[in-house]
């Protein structure tokens, strides 16, 4: 089945969410898993795995380049590494699928290879900017070029002498920070990353989890070429990210006791903790140790009053995936909620400001979106059809707002949900929402 079928969910009025669910995996440590074991000397074991479309199109980049990969079955992968310069050019291009992480990342590794690539995706990701990538690669020397308007498909051609470069990102973006690390580990001399506010430090961590130094100097990143990798095993915690659905729905469904286990709670990603309970959210986390060099909790949410609130800008970076579910939580709370700083999700899986606006009013919410963000008006919400554009947050975050509406709440256009949480409907279901796919 393509990505395309119009997959539509409906999901029943009202409801709690209780008991304890396990998401599946981190979507962006489970992407780095298989780079940085595919570059490493030696036997990476994963544990935990994503097994979503967007990291099996990580996987199936990497079969093509010659790099043996087991799995995944139920969470375990096993790459078998070729070092850093052990892949071979693949027969065609490269298909990513919806997944940005995918090319993003990839478009730095591959800048400093010996072969030519092609990468290409769906409708989604071809429409989505490359530049943010392209040109800093170009100032280390790589040969990169996209479509005119900047977005796929990538032609890089290899065989460059790549350079190291200081580079201050004009955008927050892990994937740009990544990506010329990435591509760091293949120039010569140091490449220095600035970012203008904190965003996922994975890369960091695991490039170091796998033996390469990486050194920071306050918001900035560096890394030296020429290093190695080791293998090193990885467990991946659950993604918080997907635990964002549950805890929104869990926050704003009366009655709702819900423990999300083994929860990623590494700094750079709770912004959707933080806001929460800004909005008066009954949020705790327990058992929180260290995982692999991440931090790891189970994170307890308990139905209570939300109230609108000014997001802080600083937050937005820390939970910029969250808000599509973030946005649930706001209607549903007393007040105004005000978000600036955002202009980022325009260019997410869809525009995520206004494909969410349009999907709370169609919920009768009043929802108006800004350039940067979004005023939303915390009230009753009403039964209706909510076109989710193919955008897998889209479609869980209304799943969930059902749990609040007056009537069913039916979602066209969920099959990328399957991008990044294979098992939605089954968890959803479990914890007590009542959800099926209809078509
Ligand atoms: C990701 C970084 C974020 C996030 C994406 C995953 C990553 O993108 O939205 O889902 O794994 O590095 P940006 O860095 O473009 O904000």
């Amino acid at each position: 089945m393509s990505s395309n079928d119009n997959i539509v969910f409906r999901a029943e009025a009202g409801g709690a969410l209780r008991g304890r669910v396990r998401v599946p995996g981190d979507k962006s440590i489970s992407h780095r898993s298989i780079m940085l074991g595919a570059l490493a000397d030696g036997v990476t074991e994963v544990s935990g795995f994503l097994e979503g479309e967007d990291c099996l199109a990580t996987i199936g980049a990497f079969r093509a380049m010659g790099v043996c990969i087991d799995g995944p079955e139920h969470g375990r992968v096993t790459v078998h590494g070729v070092g850093l310069h052990g892949l071979r050019a693949p027969s065609g291009p490269l298909y990513m699928g919806n997944s940005g992480t995918s090319m993003r990342l990839l478009a730095g590794l591959l800048a400093g290879q010996a072969f030519d690539v092609v990468m290409t995706g769906d409708a989604s990701l071809t429409r989505r900017p490359m530049k943010r990538v392209a040109e800093p690669l170009r100032k280390m020397g790589a040969l990169i070029e996209t479509s005119p308007g900047g977005t796929p498909p990538l032609r890089i051609t290899g065989k460059q002498n790549l350079q190291g470069i200081v580079y201050s990102m004009p955008v927050a973006s892990a994937q740009v920070k990544s990506s010329l690390l990435l591509a760091g580990l293949y120039a010569e001399g140091q490449t220095w990353v600035t970012e203008p506010a904190p965003t996922r430090d994975h890369t960091e961590r695991m490039l170091t989890g796998f033996g390469y130094e990486v050194e920071r100097e306050g918001h900035t990143v560096g890394v030296e070429g020429g290093g190695h990798l080791r293998a090193a095993n990885i467990d991946v915690p659950a993604d918080i990210s997907s635990a964002a659905f549950f805890m929104v729905g869990a926050a704003i469904a009366p009655g709702s006791d819900l423990t999300l286990e083994h929860v990623g709670v590494n700094p750079t990603r709770i912004g959707v903790v933080n806001i929460l309970k800004a909005m008066g959210a009954d949020i705790t986390l327990s058992n929180e140790r260290l995982v692999g060099g991440e931090p790891v909790a189970d994170i307890r949410v308990r139905a209570s009053r939300l109230r609108g609130i000014r997001i802080p800008e600083d937050q937005v970076p820390l939970a910029i995936d969250e808000f599509p579910a973030l946005f649930i939580a706001a209607a549903c709370a007393e007040g105004e909620t005000v978000l600036t700083g955002a202009e980022e999700l325009r260019v997410k899986e869809s525009d995520r400001i206004q494909v969410m606006a349009d999907g709370l009013s169609a919920l009768g919410v009043e929802a108006k979106p800004t350039p940067d963000g979004m005023v939303i008006q915390g009230g009753a919400l009403k039964d209706g059809r909510i076109n989710s554009h193919g955008d897998h947050r889209i479609a869980m975050a209304f799943a969930m707002a059902a749990l609040r509406a007056g009537g069913p709440v039916v979602i066209d256009d969920c099959a990328n949900v399957r991008t990044s949480f294979p098992n939605f409907l089954g968890l959803a279901g479990a914890a007590g929402l009542q959800v099926e796919q209809v078509t």
